[in-house]
């Protein structure tokens, strides 16, 4: 059955082969637009100091964008890998596109680019907008070919990048090192699910000891996410790397989009078009369902203030819209569990299992805590040098008041340890 949701049982959420690194010849323009913003390292609109000839640079490449033909993207249906490599090479030409437009210019997607990108993600059931599925899971390569099954932590490059830094690189590689490592949580939890139907005194060890060994996982998680200040620098990041990641909710001048042709087309106008987030991460929600800790850590946030409840409380719940489908259709799966551990646990009431859920809901409110020093060291610090007043509160690349969201996903997820 998890065949059907598309996570491997070496590689999870990510396949467990590289992506395709090029489209079939027939997609080629698009392949070929990418290389060229690549190779004039497009630069933001926003850069201080953007010389002439870049502006200059970046608007010849868009011109070159805005004449690509209106491909057909029928024939691609038959190859979902190829699908997934459309959605990612047009969402990063179109990203590349929107962010290199002055700030005092309006948006426009050239048909070329936003109709095949729209009809791409119809077919795949994901916004027309870079996604980490994008940006991480269908963004990879080994460095050094290998026999080895599972695809090594330290043995990954990127694809694709923005800027061509080792620090977007690493940026990208800390999530699906994250991803690679959280495999044996999957399996974990896939154990602990089998012996729940069980739930026998034999059972209720083993899943003690299931929960031990998770724990310890989740710390690894943990200290693949702070390594990534090994590699990506906090103010190239904020600076140089992050604004190309921007959705439409978070565009510095508040344009509306407008994807040219989509009236005549027929197409309907997109509903979702928030900036990628590891909030995207199948894994991490599936911790949260598994530990029973999502009716805590998402619902904590409708504890705060009543005006925004709605928004908020609805972001995790919005972002699974961003996942590959079929693993949205997995998290279905198991919130639909009808054994779900936290009632075994308590109601068996037995002390030693209590005690390694705590620990793995500890676990998992620890990185959380990592997280937001992670959070504060590559986007609140950064923000201060030029913030001002009216900024209002800082945001994330998906579009949450990320402080505030961040320690109340945080806060309720030390509310589900049992006392
Ligand atoms: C959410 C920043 C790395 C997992 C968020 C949010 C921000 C953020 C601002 C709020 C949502 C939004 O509006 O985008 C960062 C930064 C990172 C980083 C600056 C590294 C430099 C990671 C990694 C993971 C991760 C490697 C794990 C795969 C999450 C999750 C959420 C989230 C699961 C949703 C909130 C939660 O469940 O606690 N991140 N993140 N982040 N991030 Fe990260
Ligand atoms: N979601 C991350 C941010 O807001 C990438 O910077």
């Amino acid at each position: 059955a998890a065949h059907d949701f598309d996570v491997d049982n070496r590689t999870g959420f990510m396949p467990p082969q590289p992506p395709p690194a090029r489209l079939p010849v027939d997609w080629e323009p698009w392949e070929l637009i990418l290389d060229e913003a690549i190779h004039r390292r497009l630069q933001l609109a926003q850069k201080p100091n953007i010389t002439q000839e870049e502006m200059d640079s970046s608007a010849a490449w868009r011109a070159n964008a805005s004449a690509l033909p209106v491909l057909p993207t029928d024939s691609l249906h038959t190859s979902e890998v190829n699908l997934r490599r459309a959605h990612h090479v047009l969402t990063f030409i179109m990203h590349f596109y929107i962010h290199s437009i002055p700030l005092d210019q309006p948006v426009v997607i050239p048909r070329g680019v936003g109709i095949p990108l729209l009809q791409v993600s119809k077919q795949l059931n994901l916004p027309p907008v870079l996604t980490y599925s994008d940006n991480v899971l269908y963004n990879w390569d080994l460095i050094t070919p290998s026999a080895e099954p599972t695809p090594g932590l330290f043995n990954l490059r990127s694809q694709t990048l923005f800027t061509g830094t080792n620090d977007e690189q690493e940026f990208y590689l800390a999530s699906s090192r994250i991803e690679v490592r959280g495999v044996e949580a999957l399996e974990l939890m896939r154990e602990t699910m089998d012996e729940a139907f069980v739930s026998d005194d034999i059972a209720i060890q083993r899943i003690s000891g299931y929960l031990e060994r998770l724990s310890v996982v989740i710390d690894e998680l943990k200290g693949l996410l702070m390594h990534v200040k090994e590699g990506c620098n906090p103010i190239v990041f904020y600076d140089e790397i992050r604004p190309w990641f921007r959705g439409l909710d978070s565009d510095p001048a508040k344009r509306p989009w407008v994807f040219e042709g989509i009236e005549e087309a027929g197409i309907p106008y997109p509903t979702e078009l928030s900036g990628p987030s590891a909030a995207q991460s199948s894994l991490i929600h599936v911790l949260d369902i598994f530990l029973g800790v999502v009716q805590y850590s998402h619902s904590s946030t409708i504890t705060g203030h009543s005006a925004d409840v709605p928004a908020k409380r609805a972001f995790l719940e919005r972002m699974r819209a961003y996942m590959p489908r079929h693993h949205r259709n997995f998290l279905a799966h198991l919130a639909a569990n009808p054994r779900p551990l936290r009632e075994l646990v308590i109601s068996r009431g037995d002390a030693k299992l209590e005690a390694a859920y705590n620990k793995a809901v500890g676990a998992l409110k620890s990185f959380r805590d990592s997280h937001i020093t992670i959070v504060a060291l590559y986007i609140i610090g950064p923000s201060r040098r030029t913030a001002n007043p009216e900024d209002g509160p800082l945001k994330g690349t998906g579009g949450t008041h990320l402080a505030k969201f961040l320690k109340e996903v945080r806060d309720g997820t030390q509310g589900a340890v049992l006392k």
